[in-house]
């Protein structure tokens, strides 16, 4: 038998490209390949790519160009580019660099075993196209590996928002949900291999619409569907928009409880004018009112969200509206960006605010969302929360897991094993994580 070719994948990015790149090394895995931690040894070399920011796209060529050694001392290494960077620049990659042998946008990844097939015979082989078929249905000739405590299921792919900043309507496509049965089948295939826990995933996951036994089924409907999994504690979805946010999902955050009180909920601004000309089609005052009624039906909701500051044309009092929004809510963690123009994107071409300025506003707004984090996060020391543990600690005896507000949280003495859950008492609070001890 031949050695098996090995397989480097560099994922950048967000959860849903994670898990595509677990499909890619499984679907290649059916080639013969197995996956390698260094570049150095690798027959193939992928790089699953996000556009989603400049600086984000731009890594991809000084990546590829450090591979130009590798390639030289080894002309049979294969060398892809995958992800949303593939989608938006296609065949401009390969003119970029020519080092590239394979370029594959996000819903062509089940095509990759042909690809790899021709890349080797000497072909340059691009596929960027959105076919209709079910790609996640093609790759499923995945070995039963067993797996950790925590997975990713994707649910629901592509946007029809159209928020003037964002690629992803463009690099991921018009949105598309899977139909809850073959859905169910995943989460139950991987509870059988371990999996304890399982977020949904979605560039707009609350939008979720696929086609159930008695036709379409919210993503209430289809929580609920997986809340009757046996094995399967814990259920988290991300991530979701304000206006898709229904009444059987907040009240599902009440009643189910498999749930977990988590909700990433992106709001970007706080000013009603920017709002309006990022196109998102709701109110600072309108997120502030659902936020309200998320909490009455769980009030221990942990509320994450994503914030952009210095949008076109937003001015100190705009900026200002964000931190007041920010003070309403109380954020127990979010991720704030500096806006990055987005060539393609409707507000590209609009008056852009001065980088310095909009520099010191995300040094404000940040400074604000990390007090907030910290407070929400020491707000837990006394609490009894539940953790799910995912691997052992630096010191002896102790295991590191997840709350059910996903806060980490590290176990001294603990004679739990990985995939276990416990009740623990948190007894402090540190930079990052929280430290408790096992309660029974
Ligand atoms: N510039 C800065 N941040 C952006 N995001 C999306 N597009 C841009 C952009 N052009 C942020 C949004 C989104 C998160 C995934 O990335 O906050 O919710
Ligand atoms: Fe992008 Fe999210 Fe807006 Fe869709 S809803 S366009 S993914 S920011």
């Amino acid at each position: 038998m031949s050695a098996p070719k090995k397989l480097f994948i560099k994922t950048y990015g967000c959860q849903m490209n994670v898990y595509d790149s677990e499909r890619m090394a499984e679907a290649l895995g059916g080639e013969g390949y197995v996956e390698t931690k260094s570049p150095d040894d690798a027959d193939m070399i992928l790089l699953n790519t996000c556009h989603i920011r400049e600086k984000a796209a731009e890594k991809v060529y000084s990546e590829l160009g450090r591979f130009k050694g590798l390639k030289a001392e080894k002309p049979d290494l294969k060398i892809g580019v995958a992800g949303c960077v593939a989608q938006a620049e296609g065949q401009e990659i390969m003119r970029r660099q020519p080092l590239v042998d394979l370029v594959v946008g996000p819903q062509s990844y089940h095509r990759l075993p042909e690809m790899e097939a021709k890349a080797r015979e000497g072909e340059k082989v691009l596929d960027t196209d959105f076919p209709e078929e079910d790609k996640f249905e093609k790759l499923k000739n995945r070995p039963k590996a067993k797996r950790g405590p925590t997975a990713f299921l994707t649910v629901q792919e592509g946007c029809d928002k159209f928020c003037a900043f964002c690629v992803v309507p463009y690099t991921r496509g018009a949105e598309v949900s899977r139909p809850a049965d073959r859905i169910l089948r995943e989460a139950q295939d991987l509870v059988e291999r371990g999996v304890r826990e399982i977020t949904l995933l979605g560039q707009n996951v609350n939008a979720y619409h696929g086609a159930g036994a008695n036709g379409d089924m919210t993503l209430a409907q289809l929580i609920w569907e997986l809340d009757k999994v046996d094995g399967l504690e814990r259920i988290r979805f991300t991530t979701s928009h304000p206006n898709d946010m229904q009444d059987d999902l907040i009240e599902a955050h009440g009643t189910c409880a498999k749930l977990m009180p988590y909700l990433h909920l992106p709001v970007q601004a706080g000013s009603d004018k920017i709002l309006k000309r990022m196109n998102r089609a709701h109110t600072a005052e309108s997120y502030l009112r659902l936020i309200e009624r998320i909490r009455a039906a769980r009030p221990d909701i942990l509320i994450s969200g994503d914030f952009i500051v210095g949008f076109p044309e937003e001015t100190e009092a705009d900026f200002q509206a964000t931190l007041d929004l920010v003070e309403e809510v109380k954020y127990g963690t979010a991720y704030s960006f500096k806006y990055s123009t987005r060539p393609g994107t409707p507000a590209a071409e609009r008056p852009q605010v001065d980088p310095k300025e909009a520099d010191d506003r995300l040094q404000r707004l940040q400074a604000l969302l990390t007090k907030q984090q910290r407070e929400v996060q020491d707000s837990m020391v006394g609490r009894d929360v539940t953790v799910l543990f995912e691997k052992a600690g630096r010191f002896p005896g102790q295991m590191v897991g997840k709350s059910d507000y996903l806060h980490a949280v590290h176990v001294a003495d603990c004679d739990r094993a990985i995939g276990n859950l416990a009740r623990v008492r948190i007894l402090s609070s540190g930079a990052n994580s929280l430290a408790g001890a096992l309660i029974d």
